[in-house]
């Protein structure tokens, strides 16, 4: 199938691709001044995001600097809450910030029918990125997993550790199972939305996962993880999702045995352990330390040298273990991207 040339869906698919294809977190934002000129013009990141033709633009700017394999559409996991009726806000300089949700009364001012026409704007990107896209370049869409987003909503922004979340999962289970379920809910209807307007690959960040204490860690992260790659697969068994539980540690097996998840993303804490123990035909994605792509140099190389030797012999996509961070100097992901597609062809 003339899709299947794209390295990214060939390596999801199982395919041991070398050079491996290479796609960064976070590969749109501010260490762009081309980024940065454009979220300018739009006013607000928010306005950015529901803004198409920018979002396009914005989605397209790295592919187009760096020749990377894939493009993930410009949004935010944060959609979602903003999409069920919760109010979002970014201060400039901070992080998001929203209206704290922590009770059942809460929970039911929120709007589920709303989401989709909310989020409109963003499938509307989908559609102008598909259509401009080069013929080798994949396109990934992506949602927060529940967990995740959860913390947000719980707490009105990110705190150390997520703890108001952790609390309460534990002194009310019964909200927090009733939020969960809405998310799963509406996650799942935003990414058959996001395929249907013609992503190829999913991607579900759970950025918090490592928080989780480990008794909930079946109920917060694997459950609702499943749900989700479930529905998705049974509307679209085709469409590949990749998981990132961030720093989970060992229990990446237990992740990757029994969500359904096609790929796993790897923290730089997990890479090593994941790409020496885990089974050759799991696809794995990432592990680079973002500071080793802000540092360059040899400390780059030999980064990069060591996942590639690793990762050789599997289906791997090449990526960070978070996300790039606002200080990188866009040349060093120019280096990165040499790095791999050369050091890849040789070793
Ligand atoms: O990867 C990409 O380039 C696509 C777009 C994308 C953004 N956020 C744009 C963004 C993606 C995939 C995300 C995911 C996201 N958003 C996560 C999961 C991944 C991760 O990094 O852990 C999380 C936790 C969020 C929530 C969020 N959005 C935070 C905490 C912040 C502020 C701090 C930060 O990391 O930048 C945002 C803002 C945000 N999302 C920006 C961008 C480009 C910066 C906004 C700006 O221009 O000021």
């Amino acid at each position: 199938m003339r899709d299947h040339a794209k390295p990214l869906l060939r390596a999801l698919a199982g395919e041991a691709v070398w050079p491996p294809p290479i796609w960064l977190m976070r590969q749109a934002g501010r260490y762009l001044p081309e980024y940065r000129a454009l979220r300018m013009q739009a006013g607000s990141f928010l306005d950015l995001c529901f803004n198409s033709e920018l979002a396009a633009e914005v989605t397209l700017q790295p592919v187009r600097r760096f020749g990377l394999d894939a493009a993930i559409l410009f949004a935010d996991i944060l959609l979602v809450p903003f999409g069920l009726g919760q109010q979002l806000w970014f201060a400039d300089g901070e992080g998001p910030r929203l209206e704290p949700i922590t009770t059942a009364a809460d929970l039911t001012r929120l709007e589920p029918d709303g989401l989709l026409p909310r989020i409109a704007p963003v499938l509307e990107t989908v559609k102008r990125v598909k259509a401009v896209l080069p013929r080798e370049v994949g396109l990934i869409g992506f949602a927060g997993a529940p967990w995740t987003v959860a913390t947000y909503m719980i707490a009105g922004r990110g705190t150390p550790g997520q703890a108001p979340a952790r609390e309460a999962a534990r002194t009310d289970p019964a909200f927090f199972a009733a939020l969960n379920e809405i998310l799963v809910e509406a996650t799942t209807c935003y990414l058959l939305a996001q395929i249907e307007a013609g992503v190829e690959v999913i991607q579900l960040f759970d950025t918090w996962a490592g928080s989780v204490d480990p008794d909930l860690f079946e109920a917060l992260v694997i459950t609702p993880t499943r749900k989700i790659v479930e529905a998705v697969h049974k509307a679209h068994p085709r469409v590949p999702i990749i998981g990132f539980p961030r720093n989970i540690g060992q229990a990446a097996r237990l992740f990757a045995e029994s969500t359904g998840v096609t790929a796993l993303g790897v923290a730089q804490s997990d890479a090593e352990w994941a790409l020496r123990e885990l089974p050759p035909h799991l696809v794995i994605q990432g592990g680079l330390d973002p500071e080793a792509l802000v540092a360059g140099g040899a400390l780059l190389e030999d980064h990069a040298r060591r996942l590639l030797s690793m990762a050789r012999g599997r289906p791997y996509i090449f990526n960070l273990g978070h996300g790039v961070v606002p200080k990188t100097p866009p040349e060093n992901v120019m280096r990165l991207v040499d790095i791999v597609r050369n050091q890849g062809a040789q070793n």
